[in-house]
Formats: C-alpha cells, sequence, structure tokens
C-alpha cells in the first residue's frame, strides 16, 4: 500500500470515486481547482498502479478541515481509509496545524468508527447539513 500526493493524472479516477461514494459528488473540475488551490492537500492510495482511494484536506489558519475521504468498495477493510486519514494527520504535523476537523453523515457507522479508532472526539452537531438524503452532520475534531 502506498499513499502519495494526488496529481492531475488522477483527477478522473477520483471524480468517479466520488461518484460511486457520494450522492452529491465534487466533479473532475472542482477536484481539479481544488488540487490547484495552495490551502489544500490531497492524497491517494494506490497499488499496482490501481488508485483504490483518496482524502483532501483544506488549511485554514492552524486548522485543517477534511474535504473529503473515500475508498472504492472492493478495496473497503483493507486499512486504505485508516492509512489516508494517518496522511492527512501527518500532513496537519508538517503544515503546523493545531486541529484537524471533519464532518460525518451522523448514520455513517463506518467513517465514525475509522475517526473514532484514530483518536477523534465528537464535538458539535449540525442539524440537515446533508441533503439527499437529508440528515444531520457529527462533527469530528482531532488536536494534532
Ligand atoms: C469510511 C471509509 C473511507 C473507510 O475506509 P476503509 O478503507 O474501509 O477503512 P479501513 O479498512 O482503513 O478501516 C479502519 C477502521 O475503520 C472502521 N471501519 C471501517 N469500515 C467499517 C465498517 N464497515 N464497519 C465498522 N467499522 C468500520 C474500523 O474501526 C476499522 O478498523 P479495523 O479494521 O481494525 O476494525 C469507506 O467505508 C468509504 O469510502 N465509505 C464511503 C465514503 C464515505 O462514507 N466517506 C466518509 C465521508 S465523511
Amino acid at each position: 500500500m502506498a499513499v502519495r500526493r494526488m496529481t492531475p493524472e488522477d483527477l478522473p479516477e477520483a471524480a468517479r470515486l466520488e461518484r460511486e461514494c457520494f450522492s452529491d459528488p465534487w466533479t473532475e473540475e472542482m477536484l481539479r481547482e481544488s488540487l490547484e488551490n495552495p490551502l489544500y492537500r490531497f492524497f491517494v492510495d494506490e497499488e499496482a498502479d490501481t488508485l483504490r482511494g483518496y482524502a483532501g484536506m483544506f488549511m485554514a489558519l492552524d486548522e485543517g478541515n477534511t474535504a473529503n475521504i473515500a475508498v472504492f468498495p472492493e478495496y473497503r477493510r483493507k486499512g486504505v481509509g485508516e492509512a489516508l486519514v494517518s496522511a492527512l494527520l501527518a500532513c496537519c504535523r508538517e503544515e503546523g496545524l493545531s486541529v484537524l476537523f471533519l464532518e460525518v453523515r451522523e448514520g455513517n457507522l463506518p467513517a465514525v468508527s475509522l475517526y473514532r479508532k484514530l483518536g477523534f472526539t465528537e464535538t458539535g452537531y449540525r442539524k440537515n447539513y446533508y441533503h439527499d438524503p437529508e440528515e444531520g452532520a457529527r462533527i469530528f475534531m482531532r488536536q494534532i
């Protein structure tokens, strides 16, 4: 398993992964604009030239905010998500950030379990934050 920084060549697969995982996916163009934005950091997990998952965050002052994390269904439960979140946390340390935040659909138990395993604590809730279907967001944070 190898996690590395995302490059423009990864954008079509990352957009396909977004479409596969989310009802309101980021488009390839949205991903490209963010990748070109110096405040964003994106990582992919790749094995044998196959992109298995990706994660991204943006930085504001001394805070990191997770933009997204997703793993193709056929590669789940193999440690890919954990490697990607660990890469975000390492990036936060390198960038001198003090905290990483993320939001997650309240019923997304695989993601909630992953964040808890990696030391995130639940700090808040936003009602009706997500649409299609409507659902609240649980807010998690991890001190760096
Ligand atoms: C959430 C997601 C990224 C997890 O990726 P993954 O590669 O399967 O996760 P990992 O294999 O690294 O699992 C790490 C830990 O997460 C938890 N976990 C992951 N999937 C789980 C599941 N289906 N049920 C319960 N716990 C789960 C476990 O604690 C696991 O540790 P363990 O294997 O020692 O039990 C993946 O399910 C996914 O892409 N989901 C769809 C997109 C999504 O919901 N993204 C999150 C948006 S906030």
